[in-house]
This record gives C-alpha cells, structure tokens and sequence, in this order.
C-alpha cells in the first residue's frame, strides 16, 4: 500500500504529521508551530516516555531531538477513558460513537518515519516502576483534562520520572485571567469527555500537589486545529483566545518540573 492509501485508512488522525516530503496527516490538532514553544529538557541520549501518545507527535519529536529510547503509551481502547455517568449510561455503543475508530496512526507514521518509540498500552493511572522501568524525561499533553483524578494521574507519571516532566495541558484563558495567582478550575464539556480544566496557575499547582517541582514555565498558547478537525472551518477566534493565546486553537500552558527529592 502506498503511503497516502496508508494515511487514509486510518480513520481519524490526531495529529498533523508531515511523514514524507510533501505528505502529511489530516490531523485534528497540528503540534508543529506549538514545538518550540514548549520548555523542553535536554533529552540527548536519554530514556523517555510520553503519556497518552494518539498518533505519537510528542514521541516521534523526543526521538527527533535525540533520545536514546522512547516509549509511548496509550490506553487500549475507549472503554478506558474516564467517562462521565451520564455517557456511560448510553452503553458502549454510543461511548465507541463519541470516542470514534482509532485506527493505528501511531503504527503508520512509525513506519514511515523509521521510528524506534515502542507503543504500550497501559492506563496513566497504571503506570509504575514494576510496569516499565523509569525515565530520564516524561512528557504528557492534553491529557489531565480527560481525567477525573488528574492529581492521581500526576502522581503515577511520578513515579515513572527520575528527571524531567514536560507537562503541557489544556488551561481555560478567562479563568486564568480572573484568577491570576491561585489555582482554580472548571468542569469542562461532558459530551467532549472534559473534567477539569485548570487556570494557568492551577495547572502548575496540580503537578506540584503530585511531588514535582516546577522549574519552568510558559504563557498561554492556542495549539492549532489541523486540517481534519471538524470545527475548523466554522470556529472564529474571539478578542479574549487572541488576545491571551494569541490565535486560533486550543488554549494551553506548559510547566517543566522535575521531582521533589
Ligand atoms: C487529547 S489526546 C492528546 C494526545 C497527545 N498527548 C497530544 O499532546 O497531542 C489524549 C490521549 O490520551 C489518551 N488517554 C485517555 N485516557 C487515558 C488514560 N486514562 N490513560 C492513558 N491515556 C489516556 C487518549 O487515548 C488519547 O490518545
């Protein structure tokens, strides 16, 4: 099969990633302008993980910027996801709706990009020392907001980390304007299977209650929708997304912190 009919038998693709000159996934969400924004450690010859992969943007960009090894884990299917009483109520039939057909982006643009990230499955919740060792660096994104207990989530990435965790999430902008200091949040969309969403100062204040120290930090930026994401076309980006995450997108916040010793 060639490439572009590999990209298009996978039914829905997260992330927009170029795999060849020219050919790139229709990603929901586009990392690629967002990359350097982020506080990234040194991950030269060092053994990382990324939680909660999708298509493995954030893997594939440890391996590019020389990790030695790169796990990247995801829950095996959408009767994993944290979901809200009221959707598990309609049964697993409407759960698969909602969630949709994952496919296996992650194993297609593995291939084409000559990837060595070893994709595992286990829940963020599960992860342990006993499970897969621990790691240099750990970077999550986008995830906290899917979880009801996101503190747990953070204490069990904790545990996996001996050095750096590059935490870059979901943060609601109005939110973090009222409430510029202390840590606040809101209930997101339960249809979009949305829990907490922090302030800035909340999203810090959850990854340092987890025994992490933050050592570095960003503004709010917009992580822009790809060409596959069905509210592209129609959002329009109101004065408050543009004056605080400066565009269209996603707003979120990065932290990198290490372990408290
Ligand atoms: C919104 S996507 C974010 C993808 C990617 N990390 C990024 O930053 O663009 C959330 C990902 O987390 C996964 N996920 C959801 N619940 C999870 C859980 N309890 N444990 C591990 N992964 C989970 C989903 O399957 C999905 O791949």
């Amino acid at each position: 099969m060639s490439l572009p009919d590999e990209i298009a038998a996978v039914p829905v693709w997260y992330h927009t990633i170029q795999l060849a000159e020219g050919v790139s996934t229709p990603g929901w969400f586009d990392l690629e302008p967002v990359l350097g924004k982020l506080p990234w450690p040194d991950v030269e010859g060092k053994r990382c993980l990324d939680v909660g992969t999708y298509d493995g943007a954030l893997a594939f960009e440890l391996e590019r910027r020389g990790a030695k090894e790169v796990v990247a884990t995801d829950i095996a299917g959408h009767e994993h996801w944290d979901w809200p009483a009221a959707l598990r109520r309609r049964g697993p039939e409407a759960l698969a709706q909602i969630a949709g057909e994952k496919g296996d982006g992650f194993g297609v643009a593995k291939r084409a990009l000559g990837s060595s990230a070893e994709r595992v499955e286990v829940n963020v919740y599960d992860l342990s020392p006993e499970r897969l060792g621990t790691f240099d660096v750990v970077v999550c994104g986008s995830l906290m907001l899917h979880l009801r207990d996101p503190i747990r989530a953070l204490e069990a990435i904790a545990s996996v980390c001996d050095g750096k965790f590059l935490s870059a999430e979901t943060v609601d902008p109005g939110l973090s304007m009222r409430v510029r200091r202390g840590a606040a949040a809101t209930l997101g969309d339960q249809e979009l299977v949305h829990w907490w969403i922090p302030n800035r100062a909340g999203h810090r204040a959850m990854v340092e209650r987890a025994g992490f120290r933050v050592i570095d930090s960003t503004g709010i930026y917009a992580v822009p929708f790809g060409t596959g994401h069905p509210a592209r076309a129609t959002s329009r980006t109101g004065l408050l997304q543009r004056l605080v995450a400066g565009g269209a997108g996603v707003p979120h916040a990065a932290v990198l912190a290490q372990p408290l010793s």
